[in-house]
């Protein structure tokens, strides 16, 4: 069945009360399809959502420290604390560099917390599957929030970019992201060798969300 992550980012519909509502949405429609359905809150949601819902919830960001003295930085085993099951890493949008991506990666293992690591590229793709994270998500930055999905837009990027991880590491599920909007989209990644994808504002910005998650779900059946 298709993965499919819902990263809320900083959306307004999808902070604070609003971010409860739309995880919500989110686990009836992962009971009703049986899609396997996560949603990635800010850290600061993270506690409140994960004890409104039982689908996964993943935090958006976790530092590469370990208890001590590191004022406003994410702990990785705070976020498990606080509900997290996994946590996207290097996300375009919070780019990080590459020990740093492979110090989250162990910290997070040692502790349960599952990795989503974001590359904008095949090549840097392939160097982070030599850290063995859970998943790689490419989403080329140019096309995020926008209305051309990377299935349509860039299918090349999402071969070679299972080939290349698939010479690191077989074992490595390769997810997809950017502009991601309907069936097709959705469809067309999984034909390409995809397991699930990455959406945003495809959900956190449609009138409304439950149809236009369902519409995505219908891409994976
Ligand atoms: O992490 C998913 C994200 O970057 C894709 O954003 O708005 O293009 O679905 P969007």
């Amino acid at each position: 069945m298709v993965i499919i992550i819902v990263n809320f980012k900083t959306y307004q519909k999808a902070s604070g009360e609003e971010a409860v509502k739309l995880a919500r949405i989110c686990e009836k429609v992962a009971k009703d399809t049986k899609a396997d359905i996560m949603v990635a809150v800010q850290n600061v949601d993270l506690f409140h959502v994960s004890k409104e819902v039982s689908i996964p919830v993943l935090a958006e960001h976790a530092d590469p420290v370990s208890y001590g003295a590191h004022t406003g930085k994410d702990l990785p085993e705070s976020l498990v604390d606080n509900g997290a099951t996994g946590v996207i890493v290097n996300h375009s949008e919070d780019k990080e560099e590459l020990v740093d991506i492979e110090t989250v990666i162990k910290r997070a293992k040692g502790i349960g917390l599952q990795t989503i690591v974001c590359a904008p590229s095949p090549e840097s793709s392939e160097a982070i599957a030599a850290f063995s994270p859970d998943f790689i998500a490419v989403e080329p930055p140019e096309l995020i929030g926008g209305d051309i999905s990377v299935s349509k837009a860039k299918p090349d990027l999402i071969s070679n970019t299972i080939r290349l991880v698939n010479k690191v590491d077989k074992q490595i599920p390769v997810l997809c992201g950017a502009g991601v909007k309907d069936s097709e989209d959705v469809r067309i990644a999984l034909e390409l060798g995809c397991k699930g994808i990455l959406v945003a504002s495809g959900i956190t910005k449609a009138k409304d969300p439950e149809k236009a998650l369902r519409e995505l779900v219908s891409g994976g059946v």
